[in-house]
Parts: structure tokens; C-alpha cells; sequence
């Protein structure tokens, strides 16, 4: 089982946080959001990111939930997150950007930060179905 500490990419987007900023965790931990736009999820064996938010009973966007689109996409703030085969993201995006599909991701450590809702960043609009 792993814990996903997770952030609405519109809350960095509205308070214009830059996502290369090391502690737009921090600042949204202080910021008194919504359980929906900031929290901890667990995610457990076996499950995608996606799934464990929405056994959590949020609302997180996707579209295939096959690896074939963005729509799902989040960015990984810290921690080691691994994704099943894809053809959609390359892997400037996956190595340097930290994108990951949610949809097909599962977390490799305990604990990880994820922004998820990346799917407005402006180089993954032409993968949002
Ligand atoms: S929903 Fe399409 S790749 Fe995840």
C-alpha cells in the first residue's frame, strides 16, 4: 500500500505557483483547500492512482483509461511512480516533465506527491480528447 499526497493542477494554476517551485506542497498544505483539490489518498496493491481516487469517491478527469490519451495525465512532484505500456506521452514528458498516466500508474514507494488534473498544461492539449 502507498500513500499519494495529491494537488488539483487548477489550485497551482489559479494561485500562479510555479511547478518547479519545491514547496507548492507545503504552501497548499497551509492553504486550507478542499479535500477534492488537496489531501492523502492510499492507494492499495494491485490499483492504479486513478482507481484508489476514485474508490476515494473524487472526481478525477480521464477519458481511454488505457493509455491513450492525456486526459488523465498528472505530473510527479516527488517520489517514483511507474506506468504499464503507453504510446501517448514520450519520453521528454515521462522522464523530465515526471508526467504519468493515472489511469495505468502505480505509485513505487510509499509515499509520493502527485498534481494531478495536468491535463490543462498547455503541451498535453493536443492528447485531451
Ligand atoms: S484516461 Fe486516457 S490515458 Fe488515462
Amino acid at each position: 500500500m502507498a500513500t499519494v499526497e495529491y494537488l488539483n493542477y487548477e489550485v497551482v494554476e489559479d494561485n500562479g505557483w510555479d511547478m518547479d517551485d519545491e514547496d507548492i506542497f507545503e504552501k497548499a498544505s497551509e492553504a486550507g483547500l478542499d479535500e477534492e483539490d488537496y489531501g492523502e489518498l492510499e492507494v492499495f496493491e494491485g490499483e492504479y492512482i486513478l482507481e484508489a481516487a476514485e474508490r476515494e469517491g473524487f472526481d478525477w478527469p480521464f477519458s481511454c483509461r488505457a493509455g491513450a490519451c492525456a486526459n488523465c495525465a498528472g505530473i510527479i512532484y516527488d517520489g517514483e511512480v511507474e506506468m504499464d505500456m503507453q504510446q501517448i506521452l514520450s519520453d521528454e514528458e515521462i522522464d523530465d516533465k515526471n508526467v504519468r498516466l493515472t489511469c495505468i500508474a502505480t505509485p513505487e514507494q510509499e509515499h509520493v506527491q502527485i498534481v494531478y488534473n495536468a491535463k490543462h498544461l498547455d503541451y498535453l492539449q493536443n492528447r485531451v480528447i
